[in-house]
């Protein structure tokens, strides 16, 4: 590969595995992982690691001269509930590292960027059900303001400097390998982990709160998929709707009580319900399908159980 590749949030729940999946697909060594923090062992021993600050653009610079990068998957950000506690932090944090990110793109340095928007770019007015592509947008947390004003920002850095950014508007993502940084759609993993460990799980969204959602492996693809298509392919340069499974807190409830019966829900919704209210239940992402082929293979019953599977198996690595 000419040039390497550098993510930078790596040792986040996306992060984590798309270094690794990535690692496979290119190898080792061409793939740079980077964080504030130290990751997962497999992350840290397979292949090249820096601490480095998303906002810290020097050294940044340093970091991909020090080792050729070419791509650059931007996966640092504050997240929604997260967000709604450090309002100012998160709106930093956000733009700044994307600016950061564009401006190599428009110098030359850097050939292609992915950067993850979310669904959280919709708002109260934006149409509940199979939400268009091109539509209302009145996002009410600072992190989907930051993630609509960043999709601003992508495709005007391709329309006047011709930056190859990609994007997609990833759902709540569900995964067993790495815990989740603070999202709204968190409850959907803490229920596995709870059902496993205690049999009962206290839901801080309401049984009847419908999201769309996705499992890794279909995040992983859809990153990989838009990455590898050829440019052309690319045409929405703001950010792609993607979309998989939509389901309440209820439903999931009862596809876990068919392979775990005596499992029971309660809820107790807090400051998030709000956030969720305000989001879509279900996303229509025909641009993604006919674009670049965007196919999910995940659905809620294959979902639930490689997570009961997975998050067994983790549990009993830690103990
Ligand atoms: N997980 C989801 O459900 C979801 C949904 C929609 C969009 N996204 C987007 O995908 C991206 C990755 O999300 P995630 O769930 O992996 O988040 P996460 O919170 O799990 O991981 C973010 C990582 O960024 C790191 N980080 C924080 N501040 C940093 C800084 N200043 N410099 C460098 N690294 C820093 C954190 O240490 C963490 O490892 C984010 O842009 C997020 O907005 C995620």
């Amino acid at each position: 590969m000419a040039g390497r590749i550098l993510i930078i949030g790596a040792c986040g729940q996306i992060g984590t595995e798309l270094t690794l999946k990535l690692r496979e697909i290119h190898g080792n060594e061409e793939v740079v992982a980077s964080d504030i923090r130290e990751g997962a062992d497999d992350l840290m021993k397979s292949g090249p690691f820096e601490i480095l600050n998303a906002t810290d653009e020097p050294k940044i610079r340093e970091v991909i001269e020090k080792y050729n990068i070419k791509q650059v998957y931007l996966m640092a950000a504050m997240l929604s509930a997260t967000g709604e506690k450090a309002p100012m932090l998160a709106w930093n944090l956000n733009i700044d590292s994307l600016f950061h990110i564009l401006h190599l793109g428009k110098e030359g340095v850097i050939d292609k960027i992915f950067w993850p928007s979310s669904i959280a770019v919709f708002g109260p007015t934006t149409p509940k059900d199979d939400t268009p592509q091109i539509t209302a947008m009145e996002p009410t947390t600072v992190y989907g303001i930051s993630k609509q004003t960043g999709e601003r920002w992508c495709e005007y850095f391709f329309n006047k400097f011709g930056v190859d950014v990609r994007s997609i508007r990833y759902p709540g993502i569900i995964s067993y390998k790495t815990l989740p940084g603070g999202g709204t759609t968190d409850y959907a993993i803490e229920i596995f982990h709870e059902a496993i460990k205690n049999g009962s799980y206290t839901s801080f969204l309401d049984k009847d709160a419908a999201l769309p959602m996705m499992f890794m492996d279909d995040a992983i693809k859809a990153t990989v998929d838009i990455m590898e298509a050829p440019a052309e392919k690319v045409k929405v340069r703001s950010s792609y709707n993607l979309s998989a499974i939509s389901f309440t807190p209820e439903v999931l409830a009862k596809e876990i009580q068919k392979h775990i019966p005596e499992f029971k829900i309660s809820y107790e919704p807090d400051f998030r319900q709000q956030i969720a209210e305000s989001w879509p239940s279900s996303i229509d992402d025909t641009p993604a399908r006919e674009d670049w082929g965007w196919k999910h293979q995940y659905d809620l019953e294959k979902m639930t159980s490689v997570m009961l599977d997975g998050v067994k198996e983790t549990l009993k690595e830690k103990a």
